[in-house]
């Protein structure tokens, strides 16, 4: 599974790039609104970052403007992915970037026949939204175990990035479901490493090792 972050700070995005387990970024208008900073340069700078597939989102929302938006946000590194929302332009303009080699994000499903319509217009990415549907009171995750399902019925290219996901939790179902990728918060990817007993077994670990040789580790010399 690859982990993506779902986020356009760059010092998370920075933090995150560290641990060598970021495989790529996914931003939104919300995202990179709340960085200040223009789109171009902003995703300019998250590319210098982490060396994957960085989607940044048209906000056109006429499939002849999205498609120009598309190819100019395409134009700002060979590793950005366009997204697009799932609406009838938004998948016009997926079949038409992608049928220019621009790879498409389609962004906003929340149901399998969605997921169809975008793999059928050569998305790059489907990202259906776990957290969103939960939060109407629906069980997001049966959207991912529906579409893995339908994609292999029919071998179709388009990879599953498990979106909006806000736990651990999520993560490790979206896993087992078969997502080829989970895009999460920097807090949720952090959380991943916490186990008590790894806390607990390095501090029994360290004791011990200190009651025999009473030194520090060779590192903290
Ligand atoms: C997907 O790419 C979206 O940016 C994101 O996952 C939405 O998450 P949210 O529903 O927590 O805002």
């Amino acid at each position: 599974m690859k982990f993506f972050l779902d986020t356009a700070n760059l010092d998370e995005i920075r933090n995150g790039a560290k641990w060598g387990i970021v495989d790529g970024v996914t931003t939104n208008p919300t995202l990179i609104a709340k960085e200040g900073k223009p789109i171009h340069d902003q995703i300019r700078a998250i590319c210098d970052i982490v060396d994957g597939p960085i989607s940044a989102e048209v906000v056109q929302t006429e499939s002849k403007a999205m498609i120009r938006e598309g190819r100019e946000l395409s134009k700002i590194h060979q590793n950005v992915v366009v997204k697009c929302p799932l609406t009838r332009d938004g998948i016009e303009a997926c079949s038409a970037l992608s049928k220019e080699g621009i790879r498409v994000n389609v962004t906003l499903c929340f149901s399998p026949g969605q997921a169809l319509i975008a793999a059928k217009a050569g998305a790059y990415f489907i990202s259906p939204f776990v957290g969103r549907l939960d939060d109407v009171g629906a069980t997001g995750m049966d959207l991912i175990r529906q579409i893995v399902a339908i994609y292999e019925n029919y071998a179709f290219n388009t990879q599953v990035l498990a979106a909006s996901l806000r736990s651990p939790t999520h993560v490790i179902d979206a896993a087992l479901a078969g997502a080829h990728i989970g895009t999460m918060p920097f807090k949720v990817m952090d959380m991943l490493f916490n186990h008590p007993l790894t806390d607990k077994g390095l501090d029994q670990f360290l004791k011990d090792y200190r009651k025999v040789f009473q030194e520090e580790p060779a590192s903290v010399r």
